[in-house]
């Protein structure tokens, strides 16, 4: 089936094996490149503007410009229409990768980005979610946490140590114990009913699920906190979970090979697994955006 699908590369639309970028790119020679995982519910990209704004931001915290929000929505849409036959009509997981552009080999490093940026939009089916996930804790933090850049090592050594110890995902801790984030999800604990999260300021990306699990917790009168979470507070949570994009809202059930609450998914999440489909349909009816 992946050698239908077509991948948006400045401007064209090209079969996605085939497709390629320049050996100059300034992406894949020094990582000066962010991206964005989408997903589409059907053909709507849900939250498409609030991705295309912390790219666009992240590119300028990078030195460069991403360009305008009209064309980049236009290359994510044209990519997701263009590949929705080939995936049955399916939701799907797309990606956007904004790079610097090529560099001038002959230039003095690091050189000045200045030509336009490379866009490339690919998307394939989306996998099934679990219907739980277990972490294990690992010291690392991310470079430049607010930037969702290409060069994603510290996400994909933690994920990789999270898998080499049978968990589904990497919980991130700073030097001095914090817990901020998975290495490709925000994190949010249940206590007494109400949610704690780690603040933007503790170093973690500004989450688009993150941010409308925000909304649906004040939709639903669920009080949330963003403060510093302790690692040792972690096993005292009746329930934790992770949210990202592609996986929408996931009950964390155990930490470090230990259940949290009752190690199964709790009533909190549930509530907010079920408002957060309903800020889905809302927003493909188009009562919010
Ligand atoms: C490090 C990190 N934190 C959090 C997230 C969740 O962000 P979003 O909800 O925008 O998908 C991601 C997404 O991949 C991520 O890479």
């Amino acid at each position: 089936m992946s050698a239908a699908l077509l991948a948006w590369v400045d401007g064209q639309l090209l079969a996605a094996e085939q497709a390629t970028v320049s050996v100059y790119d300034r992406g894949f020679r020094s990582g000066e490149g962010v991206f964005e995982t989408l997903r589409s519910y059907g053909d709507h990209v849900f939250r498409l503007t609030a991705h295309l704004d912390r790219a666009r931001a992240g590119a300028t915290e990078l030195g460069f410009d991403a360009g305008e929000v009209e064309p980049l929505t236009a290359a994510v849409q044209a990519t997701a229409s263009a590949n929705l036959a080939a995936l049955g009509g399916a939701d799907s997981a797309l990606r956007l990768t904004v790079s610097a552009g090529t560099i001038d080999p002959h230039s003095l490093f690091p050189g000045t980005p200045g030509g336009p940026p490379t866009v490339v939009v690919t998307s394939h089916a989306l996998r099934p979610t679990p219907p739980s996930a277990t972490a294990v804790t690992v010291p690392l933090a991310r470079e430049l946490p607010h930037v969702k850049a290409v060069s994603y090592l510290v996400a994909v050594t933690a994920r990789r140590r999270a898998r080499e110890q049978g968990a589904d995902e990497a919980l991130l801790t700073s030097a001095d114990g914090q817990i901020l984030e998975g290495a490709s999800s925000n994190v949010f604990l249940v206590y007494d009913g109400g949610l704690v999260t780690p603040p933007l300021s503790a170093g973690v990306l500004a989450g688009v699920t993150r941010s409308v699990v925000v909304t649906v917790a004040e939709r639903l009168g669920i009080p949330l906190a963003q403060r510093v979470i302790a690692g040792a507070e972690l096993l005292d949570a009746d329930e934790a979970l992770l949210t990202a994009t592609t996986r929408e809202i996931v009950p964390l059930v155990a930490v470090d090979d230990r259940p949290i609450g009752s190690g199964a998914p709790g009533p909190v999440t549930r509530r907010l697994q079920a408002g957060y489909r309903d800020e889905v349909a809302r927003e493909i009816t188009g009562r919010s955006r």
